[in-house]
């Protein structure tokens, strides 16, 4: 997979970064550089080409996700990572994931199949993933997530389910609404900050 990796101090974290669809690697840097500028950076291009744009997985139609897709995307995804921990030699117990929107909903999917991968994450206007799949354990993950209470994209409802079914599975999620639409807003990112310093080592 295309990807950016920038090594920083390694007593800080690890951010593993996905974009929104349209996006790139380089997209959410500065973002995570305002969160946290010690923090390694591991930063993905998405794999699949929608008429020029760059997404993490397909969708039948905006807001319809194909499934089968998902999946498959996010096993190639979690390979990825876990070959790529060894290759740059990251402290495997000290990983954040940050996401916008097709961003977020595949870090939703590898929490889902993989949790042991990221000991937290910050999830940008994200949505419920499957319609209907178990949430294996997710003990101690510190989770964040920003969603938009006009939002024309994500339906509210979606990151109160989502949120919903991490608590049930044993997450901390700190759930933030805001009034941007789907936009990830700089007071988010301030917000995400405040939350990952109070919940990152
Ligand atoms: C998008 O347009 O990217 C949707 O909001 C989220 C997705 O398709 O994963």
């Amino acid at each position: 997979m295309k990807h950016i990796f920038i090594k920083n101090d390694t007593t800080h974290p690890t951010l593993v970064l996905f974009h929104g669809t349209g996006g790139d690697e380089y997209d959410l840097v500065s973002i995570a550089n305002a969160i946290d500028d010690k923090a390694s950076i591991l930063s993905l291009r998405g794999a699949v080409n929608e008429n020029g744009l760059n997404r993490f997985f397909k969708r039948i139609k905006p807001g319809v996700f194909d499934e089968e897709d998902l999946k498959k995307r996010t096993l190639d995804i979690i390979a990825f990572l876990k070959e790529h921990i060894k290759t740059y030699n990251l402290d495997e117990t000290n990983i954040i994931a940050l996401g916008y929107s097709n961003g977020a909903n595949i870090i939703s999917s590898i929490l889902m199949h993989e949790p042991s991968l990221f000991s937290g994450a910050l999830l940008h206007h994200p949505m419920v993933p499957y319609k209907h799949m178990e949430v294996p354990p997710l003990h101690k993950k510190n989770i964040f997530m920003a969603a938009g209470e006009n939002d024309p994209i994500c339906d509210k409802d979606d990151p109160i389910k989502l949120e919903l079914l991490f608590k049930e599975a044993g997450a901390r999620v700190t759930l933030k609404w805001y009034y941007q639409g789907h936009q990830l807003t700089e007071l988010e990112v301030r917000d995400a900050k405040v939350w990952y310093d109070a919940h990152s080592n």
